[in-house]
């Protein structure tokens, strides 16, 4: 199979043409400008076997000033993104996020796929837009996935909550961080495993049987404060945390509350396995001490 990514240069994206090796049609934004319809048209000449959209606009609180060029890459070009694979009668990859749920406080259910969006704010509407279009390719996997983590690989940092912390426990020695959003960060090696498996290793759904919407996560659920103290714990970094609300930190984009996704459906499918959380945080750490990938 040949498998065309884009967004070859973010941290899912880099991690998956990884996995893939020799099957990859790696794409980073020079080579598919989703800005750009004609360089999306591009893509037709590479006749890919299967697409994996892993690019978006995913600067969250940017996008509500963005608003217009964030429809653009993230909903827009899912449509376009969508036209072709089904011309090409080959399967897409849309990778979408928790953030499709409003997740109102006081909520500790996790949400199952059947769970109506309730998207707030640009990014999260956007978003869950590009999910309705991915959705009008007949082969569609739409993968919602939460607070993506990769480390550092050869000539690349990525944006990331544990390379944020990671780099701010060596310049000071107290933080304040939320404590009143709950989710599940998720290491992107594991993410990335489980979203070829549904390409790779179920042939019914190659068969056109399943294809669909797939929560894919790390198991578990923390606050960010929950997170970080877990990060210093173990990445052996003193230093003082202070709990603070959503309110008190003040971004410009609103936020679930809780967005822990329900992974059962996936489950049932008997991929790879999806490891806690906490794992997550382990093997990100233990690339960033040796220097190595994934
Ligand atoms: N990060 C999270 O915590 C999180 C959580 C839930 C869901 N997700 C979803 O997971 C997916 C992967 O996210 P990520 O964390 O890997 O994001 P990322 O590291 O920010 O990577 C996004 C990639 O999209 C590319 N991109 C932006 N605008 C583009 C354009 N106009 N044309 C082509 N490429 C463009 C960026 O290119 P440049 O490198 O050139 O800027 C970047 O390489 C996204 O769909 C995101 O919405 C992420």
């Amino acid at each position: 199979m040949k498998i065309a990514v884009t967004g070859a240069a973010g941290q899912l994206g880099y991690e998956l043409v990884r996995q893939l090796g020799a099957a990859a049609i790696a794409l980073d934004r020079a080579a598919c400008d989703l800005a750009d319809p004609a360089s999306i048209r591009r893509l037709v000449a590479w006749r890919p076997d299967a697409v994996i959209n892993a690019a978006a606009y995913t600067q969250v609180d940017k996008a509500e000033q963005e608003r217009e060029l964030c429809r653009r890459i993230n909903a827009t070009a899912v449509g376009e993104l969508a036209e072709i694979c089904a011309e090409l009668d080959c399967p897409l990859v849309q990778v979408s996020t928790d953030y499709v749920f409003a997740g109102q406080s006081g909520r500790s259910v996790p949400f199952a796929e059947t769970d109506p969006a309730a998207p707030r704010g640009v990014y999260a509407t956007t978003k869950y837009e590009g999910e309705l279009l991915a959705a009008q390719c007949p082969k569609h996997w739409i993968v919602r996935t939460c607070g993506l983590h990769a480390a550092p690989a050869p000539g690349r940092r990525f944006t990331n909550f544990v390379a944020t912390m990671l780099r701010l426990g060596t310049e000071r020695d107290h933080l304040r961080i939320v404590d009143d959003q709950r989710c599940t960060p998720s290491y992107v090696p594991h993410v990335a495993r489980a979203i070829l498996s549904l390409l790779r290793e179920s042939p019914q759904q190659l068969r056109g049987t399943g294809y669909g919407l797939y929560h894919v996560t790390n198991r578990g659920d923390c606050t960010w404060y929950e997170f970080a103290a877990e990060i210093f714990r173990q990445a052996q970094i003193k230093i003082e945390l202070t709990r603070i609300t959503t309110a008190e930190f003040g971004a410009a984009a609103p936020r679930p509350s809780y967005s822990v996704l329900d992974l059962a459906k996936y489950q049932a499918l008997g991929g790879p396995e999806l490891p806690d959380w906490r794992e997550g945080v382990r093997a990100h750490l233990e690339c960033v001490r040796s220097g190595t990938t994934g």
